[in-house]
């Protein structure tokens, strides 16, 4: 243990370090432009005008955000944001709701609170964009790029360049397969069935994505969600630290989603996918960076609206940096950094490939 808490220090205060070096020594970042797919850990604004509870532009979230609210599930920053600065990118990567034609040469953020793999997860909440949806506003965010760059070649160019990270599947649990009042699944499948109808579908999504031109894409598994401080209260732990039979649920998801990975590289040879483990990543010991509270949430949690996130205008904890959630369900900006700093890291295989890919890269090296 001890021996993890500084081999995690290390490697967090490397790439802080890196961060703020990397735009110094190179003037510009690792990747031209980053596209982001996913739920509420990367959501960055787009639920901001849709119909539902799952979204966070509203006090106390953002609190410690130089905008203050702005959608993102957090009192800061989110996962997302993080990885763009560790590439070096000195602006966050702009919700598609609001992105302008010359934003989206940097990439887009698709992330939206209450979205899943499966169209229906998160219905109980609201409206969201779920992934086939983010899928076809990512055909937009093409079509504006073949006329910024001059053709659809130029464009399919440009992209194939570009990083892509996918993070889906916490809802298809969170907002479906865990609340049998709204949903069928948990008494249409076993756990482990469910997991493989899951990743059946985002192998088609995925490879949708490959046919629009992502060549270099990060597949983040599913965190311990029976560890959420949401979960806990609802099933009880039963005298363990975490509901464990949600965390085992969960693991037949991420286990399949790494055979995924494997595949996918086996078959589209001409692109690389990285899987990244979340859960190994969040074991790592967050003391080493000061965070002491794992299971309770910083913020006034709400039992009723968007069960779970924060209610608002109440004060919040005086010390979220010492906290792993920020609401019942989401990471303060300090876990952020720590999960960041992980995937980022676990993400390095795609740069590697894209540094060797353009001739750029090959020029700063
Ligand atoms: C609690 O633990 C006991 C003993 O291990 C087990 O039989 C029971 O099914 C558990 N209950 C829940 C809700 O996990
Ligand atoms: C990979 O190729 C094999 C052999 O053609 C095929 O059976 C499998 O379904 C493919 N996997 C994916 C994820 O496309
Ligand atoms: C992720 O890491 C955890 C902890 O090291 C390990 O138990 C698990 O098997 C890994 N998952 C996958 C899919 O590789
Ligand atoms: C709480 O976090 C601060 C930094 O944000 C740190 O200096 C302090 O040691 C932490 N407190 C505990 C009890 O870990």
């Amino acid at each position: 243990m001890a021996c993890n808490v500084k081999t995690w220090f290390a490697l967090v205060a490397t790439l802080s370090l890196l961060a703020n070096l990397m735009p110094l020594v190179f003037g510009e970042p690792q990747v031209s432009c980053f596209f982001i797919f996913g739920d509420s850990l990367v959501d960055n604004g787009n639920n901001n005008d849709l119909d539902t509870t799952a979204k966070a532009n509203y006090a106390p979230y953002g609190v410690d955000f130089p905008d203050g609210p702005t959608g993102r599930f957090s009192n800061g920053r989110n996962m997302a944001d993080i990885i763009a600065d560790l590439l070096g990118f000195d602006k966050y990567i702009p919700p598609f709701a609001t992105a302008s034609d010359q934003e989206i040469l940097m990439g887009v953020n698709y992330g939206s609170g209450g979205a899943g793999i499966r169209d229906e997860t998160g219905s109980q909440l609201g409206a969201r964009i779920s992934l086939n949806h983010q899928l076809l506003n990512h055909q937009t965010t093409m079509s504006r790029l073949a006329l910024l760059l001059g053709s659809k070649e130029a464009a399919a160019d440009y992209l194939s360049q570009c990083l892509y990270y996918v993070g889906m599947g916490s809802n298809d649990y969170i907002n479906n397969y865990l609340v049998p009042q709204y949903y069928p699944t948990s008494r249409m499948y076993t756990p482990k069935q469910y997991a493989t109808v899951l990743i059946k579908q985002y192998s088609q999504q995925i490879k949708t994505l490959y046919k629009y031109g992502a060549r270099n894409v990060a597949l983040p598994g599913l965190g311990l969600i029976g560890c959420t401080p949401a979960e806990m209260a609802t099933y009880g732990t039963n005298g363990s630290a975490c509901v464990d039979v949600v965390n085992k649920d969960v693991a037949h998801f991420n286990d399949e989603l790494s055979l995924l990975v494997d595949e996918l590289n086996n078959n589209l040879t001409d692109a690389k996918f990285a899987y990244v483990n979340i859960t190994e990543i969040s074991i790592g010991d967050p003391s080493a960076v000061g965070i002491t509270v794992t299971n309770a949430a910083c913020c006034v949690p709400s039992s009723t609206m968007g069960k779970g996130q924060c209610v608002p205008n109440l004060v919040p904890c005086s010390n979220p940096g010492n906290y792993s959630f920020w609401d019942a369900f989401h990471p303060t900006d300090t876990a952020n950094v720590f999960m960041a700093a992980g995937a980022y890291s676990a993400m390095t295989p795609l740069l590697s490939v894209l540094k060797l890919g353009s001739d750029e890269g090959t020029a700063i090296l």
